[in-house]
């Protein structure tokens, strides 16, 4: 099990888990719909979570946008909608603190949001997409999002080849973007901030795992216990590395702004 540091106690473990970050030379942040709870974005899988309100295998697959776009944009519409004018917390603001001073090297995102970029973190991937863009599956095209869209109930044709556009996000059943790039980071990575995800959904959910194996430490930010941090994550990752489990070595629970902020605090930016 992990570390626990809830906030005010546990004052030697954020100690250690704060000299271990200062002392990291490649930390790496890792983060999900959590992060952004504060700005206003409800998670995916917490109680009232999108996918409460919409079953994922029902509206968020490539087959159901190919067999049935009209439906698949109901969902494209509510979550752009919970999108709009939503602006970076506190924890968005400290990563990129802690970029601009030249202590972390990258923000792999599992969020559309773009709240990361909107804090001023420069080096961010974005592995399943982002919701700023349109894209066609069929020719390649790219383009900005309309924000009338969210609004009407059309379902854009691209002006390229006339294929039923969608949101530039991954969707289940979609290969997931910069792969290569995000496992480079987590190999080369000795402190990892993973921050309000589930760590649920692969292959996004198996990067702790390539930290762990070359030694490096693991440090969630979240509200609850997840399979991280009870050392249950990892059976599926056979991918990586033959199948070990993966923990985390600390858990700042609480929310991620205020934990972040707290880790955050005299730490020589
Ligand atoms: N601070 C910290 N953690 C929080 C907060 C908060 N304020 N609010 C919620 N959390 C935690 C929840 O406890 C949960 O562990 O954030 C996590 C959110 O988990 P999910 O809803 O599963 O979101 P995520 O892990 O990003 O999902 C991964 O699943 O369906 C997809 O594509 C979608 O990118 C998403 C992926």
């Amino acid at each position: 099990m992990a570390r626990i540091i809830e906030s005010g106690k546990d004052e030697a473990d954020l100690l250690e888990a704060r000299k271990a970050f200062l002392r990291s030379r490649h930390a790496v942040a890792l983060t999900g719909a959590g992060i952004s709870v504060e700005s206003g974005i409800p998670d995916f899988r917490s109680p009232g979570g999108l996918w409460s309100v919409f079953q994922p295998d029902e509206y968020a697959t490539l087959d159901v946008f190919i067999r049935d776009p009209a439906k698949a944009w109901d969902l494209y519409r509510a979550l752009g909608r919970t999108l709009e004018g939503k602006q970076p917390n506190p924890a968005h603001l400290t990563l990129a603190r802690f970029e601009r001073a030249g202590r972390l090297a990258r923000v792999v995102t599992q969020n559309v949001d773009g709240l990361h970029q909107a804090a001023g973190c420069e080096n961010v991937l974005e592995v399943h997409g982002d919701h700023q863009h349109l894209q066609c599956i069929k020719c390649g095209w790219i383009g900005p999002m309309i924000a009338e869209l969210l609004y009407g109930d059309e379902v854009p044709a691209c002006p390229n080849c006339t294929f039923p556009l969608k949101p530039n996000v991954v969707l289940f059943g979609e290969d997931v973007r910069g792969m290569d790039r995000a496992m480079d980071s987590m190999r080369q990575c000795d402190f990892l901030l993973v921050i309000g995800t589930s760590a649920q959904v692969y292959p996004a959910a198996g990067l702790p795992t390539l930290v762990q194996s070359s030694g490096g430490i693991i440090c969630e930010f979240n509200l609850e216990e997840t399979a991280l941090t009870s050392g249950l994550s990892g059976g599926l990752l056979t991918l990586f590395d033959g199948g070990a489990a993966t923990r985390s070595d600390f858990l700042f629970k609480g929310s991620a702004g205020e934990m972040l902020t707290l880790f955050a605090e005299e730490a020589a930016y």
